[in-house]
């Protein structure tokens, strides 16, 4: 069940941080057209900058890691780029999933697989099946995602209950839609990271997203390291993440939070 997820979240330090961070991770093509070199050296860089970052967050008790690989437009790409893309897809997930079950690790891919070939198709049902009993950390990779194809999804699954005679209409509310959704099971996003410096959403987590504190920085995806990733982390922290309450109220909250938590 989808919820806000300004409940208990994991501290760094005295820093609060986020228990779930989203990221479009953009760049690639530009980082290695600097470098003279093919967009695929772009895409390979940035598979080490994922490596690094799941191991970032779940040591540092964040909850789940959600990853824009590859949106349901992405297939508008020159055909050589999208083909090149799969076998990375294959090839990083065959290289990983051992390691990611041994760290801890759950694996859960959101979007329309049936799409991917079956080649990838069952190598995301071996990694996720492998490991599912994990609980250290969530890494959910988008992989031909959308943000409307999913509201469209949860409303297709709405209407079949309805047209079952098992649901009324009027009994559709938000946490009924929110609860058929691909994150249904995790907290919403609590910061929303997007680099190469675009300032669009481009249809990620469109529901997901509606409270989440956005951050944008012009580092482009092969450069994200640990100090961008504090960065990030550090302004998260120094939001006040109202929810639709004043400043007072929040505060006011958090010193009751504070008082019961001494
Ligand atoms: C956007 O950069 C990036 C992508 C469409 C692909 C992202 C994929 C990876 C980083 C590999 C991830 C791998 C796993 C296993 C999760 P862009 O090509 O649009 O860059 P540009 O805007 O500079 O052209």
């Amino acid at each position: 069940m989808s919820k806000h997820s300004d409940s208990v979240h994991p501290v760094s330090g005295d820093q609060k941080l986020p228990r779930h961070v989203a990221i479009i991770m953009d760049g690639n093509g530009r980082w290695a057209k600097k470098r003279m070199m093919p967009r695929v050296a772009g895409h390979r860089a940035g598979v080490e900058v994922v490596r690094r970052l799941v191991e970032l967050c779940r040591s540092k008790g964040i909850e789940v890691l959600t990853l824009f690989a590859f949106s349901s437009e992405n297939w508008r790409r020159p055909e050589q780029e999208v083909s090149l893309l799969m076998e990375l897809f294959v090839s990083a997930l065959k290289r990983e999933a051992s390691k990611l079950h041994k760290n801890g690790v759950r694996l859960k891919v959101i979007g329309d697989c049936t799409a991917l070939n079956s080649k990838l198709q069952h190598q995301i049902e071996d990694a996720e099946r492998l490991t599912a009993g994990n609980n250290k950390l969530t890494l959910v990779i988008a992989a031909n995602y959308g943000g409307r194809w999913d509201i469209t999804e949860a409303a297709r699954q709405l209407a079949r209950q309805v047209e079952a005679g098992g649901l009324k209409a009027d009994q559709i509310d938000e946490a009924r839609l929110a609860g058929c959704l691909s994150l249904a099971d995790c907290p919403e996003p609590d910061l929303f990271i997007r680099t190469g410096g675009e300032q669009r959403i481009s249809n990620f987590l469109l529901w997901q997203l509606a409270y989440t504190e956005l951050y944008i920085t012009d580092t482009l995806w092969p450069d994200f390291n640990e100090s961008a990733f504090d960065s990030a982390l550090s302004s998260f922290a120094n939001r006040q993440r109202r929810f639709g309450r004043t400043g007072e109220q929040v505060a006011q909250s958090d010193t009751t939070q504070a008082e019961k938590g001494a």
